[in-house]
C-alpha cells in the first residue's frame, strides 16, 4: 500500500473512533412535559428534577421540561410517552382511565379529608402498588406528586348549595368519575384539555370548573369566573409516568441515578406543593376578581351527600378493598 493511502485509512479510522467515543458520551435526552406553568407544585418538581438528576449524572443525562402544553397537550401526552417522543410526564391522576381503572380511585368525591390521608394513602402498599398498574400498557408509574384539593368555581353570584350549579355546563378533565360526579348535580360536564379552560371560561362556553389555587392562579381562572367555592370536594394530585420500555433499557447506574433525583424531587414537590396553594389563595383574595366563597359544615354535609351516589357507580371497576384502604387512611 502506498504511504499516502495507508496514511488516508489510518485517518478514517481515527475519525471513525473518535466519533463513536463523542456518540457514547452524548448525554441521554429527556423529555419531561406537563401542562401547568413553571410557578405551580409540579412546575416546581418537574425542574428539581432537572437540577438534580443532571447534578448526580454530570454528562450522563440533560433534562429539558416543557411546561404549559407547550410539547404536548393533554390530548397527545400519553400516546407521545408510548411512542418514545417524550420520556416523562405527570399526568393529573384523573387522567389515566383509558388505562386502568384502579387510578380513579382518587376522582371519587369526598374520598379523603384532606392532604395528609392522601399521601398516607400513596406511601401505603396499596398506594404503591396502583404506580405498577399499568406496565402491561407500556406505562411505568415512577412516583406521586401533590398538587392539592379540589375548590369549585363559576361564573355566577351563588355558589354554597349543589342546587347552585343545576343546569350549568362545567369542564372537566378527561375521566368518566368526574362527568358522573356533575350529571350527578344536574350540571353538564364538558371534557376539556387543560389548556382551553380559560378561554371556554372566558368566552362562556363553559359556566365553571374545579380546580386547585395553584391552578386556578397560575392560569387566572379567577379573572374570568365570580365565584370560587371551597369545596374541598376532591383532591388534584399527578402520577408521574415513563415509558416502561425505555426504562428499563436505561444503563444500571443512570436508572439508579434518575430514582434517586425523583425521590428528591418528589419530596421536595409535596412539600412545597401546601404552601403554594395557600399562598395563591391569598393572590385570588387579594386580586378581587372572583369572590372566595367560604361554606359552612353544612353546606359542605349537603355537598358530601349529593355527590356520594357517584362511588357506587365506580366501586365495581375501582374494587371495594382499593376505596377502603383509602378511606383507612383518614384515620
Ligand atoms: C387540569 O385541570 O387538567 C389540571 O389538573 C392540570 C394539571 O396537570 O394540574
Amino acid at each position: 500500500m502506498k504511504t499516502s493511502r495507508l496514511f488516508a485509512a489510518l485517518g478514517a479510522t481515527i475519525a471513525l473512533a473518535v466519533s463513536a467515543s463523542a456518540l457514547a458520551q452524548q448525554p441521554i435526552i429527556i423529555k419531561f412535559s406537563h401542562v401547568v406553568a413553571d410557578a405551580t407544585p409540579k412546575g416546581q418538581g418537574a425542574i428539581k428534577f432537572k437540577e438534580i438528576a443532571e447534578k448526580l449524572l454530570p454528562g450522563k443525562v440533560k433534562v429539558e421540561v416543557f411546561p404549559n402544553s407547550q410539547l404536548f397537550g393533554d390530548a397527545k401526552e400519553m400516546e407521545a410517552l408510548l411512542l418514545g417522543d417524550v420520556q416523562i410526564i405527570a399526568p393529573s391522576l384523573s387522567k389515566f382511565d383509558r388505562y386502568t381503572k384502579k387510578v380513579q380511585l382518587f376522582d371519587l368525591p369526598f374520598l379523603f379529608n384532606d392532604m395528609d390521608a392522601v399521601d398516607r394513602f400513596q406511601s401505603s402498599p396499596e398506594g404503591k402498588a396502583m404506580l405498577n398498574t399499568m406496565i402491561s400498557k407500556g406505562i411505568k408509574g415512577l412516583a406521586y406528586w401533590h398538587n392539592g384539593m379540589k375548590q369549585l368555581s363559576t361564573n355566577k353570584d351563588k355558589l354554597t348549595r349543589p342546587e347552585d350549579v343545576k343546569g350549568l355546563k362545567f369542564r372537566i378533565q378527561a375521566s368518566d368519575v368526574l362527568e358522573a360526579q356533575f350529571r350527578q348535580l344536574g350540571a353538564n360536564p364538558q371534557k376539556l384539555a387543560f389548556s382551553e379552560v380559560y378561554q371556554a371560561l372566558q368566552t362562556g362556553v363553559v359556566d365553571g370548573q374545579e380546580n386547585t389555587w395553584s391552578n386556578i392562579y397560575s392560569q387566572k381562572f379567577h379573572e374570568v369566573q365570580k365565584t370560587i367555592a371551597n369545596t374541598n370536594h376532591g383532591v388534584i394530585d399527578y402520577m408521574v409516568v415513563t415509558n416502561a420500555k425505555w426504562w428499563k433499557g436505561l444503563p444500571d447506574d443512570v436508572r439508579t441515578g434518575l430514582e434517586e433525583a425523583m425521590k428528591e424531587a418528589t419530596a421536595y414537590a409535596n412539600k412545597m406543593a401546601a404552601d403554594l396553594n395557600e399562598r395563591d389563595r391569598q393572590r385570588i383574595a387579594d386580586a378581587h376578581k372572583a369572590k372566595i366563597q367560604t361554606l359552612s359544615k353544612e353546606d359542605v354535609a349537603a355537598w358530601r351527600a349529593a355527590m356520594e351516589p357517584v362511588w357506587k357507580k365506580f366501586e365495581g371497576p375501582i374494587g371495594p378493598e382499593l376505596i377502603q384502604a383509602a378511606l383507612k387512611s383518614n384515620q
